[in-house]
This record gives structure tokens, sequence and C-alpha cells, in this order.
């Protein structure tokens, strides 16, 4: 048995804040209003159906995540969030139109209690979209300022115990790290200057940051993955993650990756392309958040397939990625994958698939865990990057000089070690050797 770390009990309320009371978000809250009813399963949330292994294959023992370490039980949730629309969370679950409106009548009272707060938002940094429910802060700081001052009263109003935030807001625009995010000193002057590097996104986490609350970015955004923001949360024992959720296409290929990789069969091409309509759709139909988008889709495979270790199988592959709105599939998205592998003596084949998937319904128990999982960190005084999560990300947030992981497998592995370590278990290597050993 190794040392157990000092968790502290989930007790009390969880806030759950959500930036963003998109289709994602109110899939996820409504999810949780019909969980708590009997009127589903949360289906793809570790956090509620997941087992974890502990000890030897032999002892049998298999408990539930959520017995297994202390989370914040469904009950004990209550969502808050900010959009740039007024629509409370059962109209906006309405309009994504990802859950059956019988199911939504069901909980609508819960649903329309949520009143999106004021956004902190700026049209250059996501196009394509534009509302009104928005604070008009001289600058950036005040605008933190302003956040800070919502998150306390939401915490207090509702009488929470703690607070997450995880960002589920429209992706922003491609920036690349400048001076202005590179130390918390350079950060706060450009936000008191109003400094154009500055992304709403970043407002957001480090409001959340100096309010002591866990934040966690779902989108592609540079956000909280900046020495700036990072400083900030490991001086003040706040743990982050990002980014991105991994769903979809994505999750695909980080499941379809490692297993040719495995088989050592070479790869001359991959190429994917989307067709989905809902607003995510529309706000990557502009080419400034398409190429953030893009840069995250990107990263997945090469580091799966690690071509300059394998130049012959993987050195030449061509990868491409295209999104393409198309208002008719809402936000029943549809990808299809042309895979040209080859195998003994280079002989070509290749692999299609054809996903007609449903984002926010694979997203929903992503953002759950994630919400669940900070909470969790924050109790077990866990700060900085929170790397054991990269299983929920496309482009997980590490260590600077540190390659991320993205095979979902030894994603997997590196999770449930987290909790085993956390819990004084032994770490499972998977070596099975001791069982074949003569006494
Ligand atoms: N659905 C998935 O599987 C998936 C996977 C990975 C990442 N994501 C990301 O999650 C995010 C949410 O996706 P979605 O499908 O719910 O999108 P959505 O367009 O339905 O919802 C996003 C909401 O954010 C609001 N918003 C934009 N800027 C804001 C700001 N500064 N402050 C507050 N609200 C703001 C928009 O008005 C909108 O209502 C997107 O960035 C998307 O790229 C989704």
């Amino acid at each position: 048995m190794r040392t157990k770390q000092t968790i502290t009990e989930a007790e009390g309320k969880l806030g759950v804040l959500i930036p963003g009371i998109g289709a994602v978000s109110t899939t996820l809250m409504a999810g949780v209003f019909a969980a708590r009813k009997g009127l589903g399963k949360p289906i793809g949330s570790i956090s509620q159906m997941g087992k974890i292994r502990l000890g030897k294959r032999t002892e049998n023992r298999n408990p539930m995540v959520k017995d297994f370490v202390p989370l914040a039980s469904l009950d004990d949730i209550v969502f808050g969030g900010w959009d740039i629309y007024t629509d409370n969370t059962y109209d906006a679950a309405m309009h994504a139109g990802v859950l059956d409106k019988n199911l939504l009548y069901t909980i609508k009272d819960e649903m329309s209690a949520i009143k999106p707060m004021r956004a902190v938002f700026d049209t250059e940094y996501v196009k394509n979209i534009n509302g009104e429910n928005v604070k008009k802060e001289k600058t950036k700081m005040d605008s933190a300022k302003a956040l800070m001052a919502d998150i306390k009263r939401f915490k207090s109003e509702n009488n929470c115990s703690r607070l997450v935030m995880v960002w589920c807001a429209s992706t922003e625009i491609y920036v690349e790290e400048n001076e202005t995010h590179l130390s918390i000193k350079n950060f706060e002057k450009a936000l008191e200057e109003n400094h154009p590097s500055i992304a709403p996104s970043m407002i957001y986490a480090y409001a959340a940051i100096k309010s002591g609350v866990p934040f966690t970015n779902g989108a592609p955004n540079l956000t909280v993955d900046t020495p700036a923001l990072i400083e900030l949360a490991n001086k003040l024992n706040v743990p982050i993650a990002g980014k991105d959720f991994k769903t979809g296409q994505t999750l695909m290929k980080t499941i379809l990756g490692p297993g040719l990789k495995t088989r050592l069969l070479g790869i001359d091409g991959w190429f994917s392309t989307n067709i989905l309509g809902n607003r995510d759709g529309e706000v990557l139909d502009d080419a400034g958040a398409f190429k953030t988008k893009e840069v995250s889709k990107l990263s997945v495979l090469d580091s799966i397939l690690e071509p300059d270790k394998y130049p012959d199988l993987y050195k030449e592959m061509y990868h491409k990625v295209r999104i393409n709105y198309y208002p008719p599939k809402g936000d029943d998205k549809e990808s299809w994958d042309n895979i040209d592998i080859f195998g003994w003596l280079g002989y070509k084949m290749q692999i299609k698939v054809n996903f007609l998937c449903k984002d926010s319904i694979l997203a929903a128990p992503v953002v759950l865990d994630l919400a669940l999982f900070m909470d969790l960190a924050q109790r077990a005084n866990m700060k900085g990057i929170q790397e054991w999560l990269s299983f929920y990300f496309k482009s997980p947030q590490t260590k600077e000089g540190l390659e991320p992981m993205h095979d979902i497998f030894l994603q997997k592995i590196k999770f449930e070690n987290t909790l085993r370590y956390l819990k004084g278990e032994n770490l499972i290597t998977h070596l099975g050797l001791d069982y074949y050993e003569e006494n």
C-alpha cells in the first residue's frame, strides 16, 4: 500500500459555473436534472457509471469510482453561467435542439430557473454571433472584477460550499502567446490597459483562479494555457485543465490511431471532414475560430504515431481536417474519415469511418466528469495543471517542455492510477508475471 493523500469530504453544495449556455451546457444540465428524477441514465460518465479495479485481478475488487473517491453527488450540484443571450437554460436547450422536447418539458421548472449572467464578450474574438447580455465595463480588469463579484454572489445566494468553472462558450479566434501572457505581472498590466491580446476566456479564467475556483477549458482557445495563468494557479493553489473536449471525430482518432500504431501498420494519409449545423458550427465557419480548432485537432495524431521514431510508417503521412457549417444537420454532426494505410511489404489498404454523432451527447458526460474531478483535485490539494485529466481533452495541457499524451488508453491508465495514488492503493502496471511464478 502507498501513502494515502488527504482528501476533504465533498460536503455541501457544489456550484458548477459555466460560461456559454449553449448546446453542450444545456445538454449537461438537462441530463443531470433528468438523472436525478430517474428519467435517464448518465451514460458516458465515469464519475457516475465507471468502476475501477483495485489490487490484483484475483482479488475481485472493482468498486464504483464514485464510491472509491469522494465526489459531489448529482443532488448537490447547482448550475449557473453566463451568456451573451438572455435565454434561460430551458429556452437555450430548446434552441439547441439536442434533446427531445417532451423530456425538456418534464424538467422545465429547474431549467427555466437558470438565467445567464451578463457575459464578458468581444466580437473581435468570436465573430458570426452577437448578443445584448454583455457587461459594459471600462477595462478588462473591471470586467474581471465584475465576474469575481458574480462568482461571490452566486456562491452565497446558492449556499455553495465549493465552486468549479468549465468553459463551454464559443471557440475564440486563434491567438499566439505573446509577452502579455508570459507572467501574471504582464497579464494584470494588460488587463488594466485593455490590451487586445487578452481574450474574454482569459478574463473568466483569471476571475475564477483569483476566486480560488478550479477552471477547465472545453474549447481549443489558449485561455488558461499560458505561463501567466499557470503561475497564478500554482501561486493560489487552484487546479486548472484544458483544452478542447475530446468527442466526435477526434475521439475516434484517438481510439483508432493507437490501434494501428500498436500493430505497426503504416499510414499514408488521414483525411477527416465534418458537417455540422449548430451554433458551434456557425462560429467555426469563421476562419479565425476554425484555425484554433484545426490546430487542436491536428496535434493529436503526431503524438500518437511518433513519426520521428517510426519514419518508415508515419513520416510521410498527409493529415487534413475540414469542418463545414451545414445548417440542416443541427447538432447531429456527420464526419467522414478516409484512412490510407499500408501493411506487410507496403501493400495498401483503406479504412472509411462515417460517424453520425451527436456532439453534445458525447460532450455532456465529459463536462460532468471534469467538474466533479476538478472539485476532487481541489479537495486533494492538487494545484496547477491537472494532466491526469488528459483523457477528456483533444489538446491536453501539460507542463512546458512535456509532450502531451494523446493515446486514450494510456490516458485512462494515468487517470486511474492517479485515483489509486490519491487513495493509497497500489498502482497497476499490468505486468502480471507474478501470477505465473512458482512458489
Ligand atoms: N460539442 C462537442 O462535442 C465539443 C467538443 C469539443 C469542444 N467543444 C466546444 O465547446 C464549446 C461549446 O459548444 P456548443 O456546441 O455548446 O456551442 P454553442 O454555440 O451551442 O454554445 C456556446 C455558447 O457560448 C456563448 N458565448 C460565446 N462567447 C461567450 C462569452 N464570452 N461569454 C459567455 N458566453 C459566450 C454563445 O452565445 C453560445 O450560446 C465550443 O467552444 C465548442 O467548440 C464542443
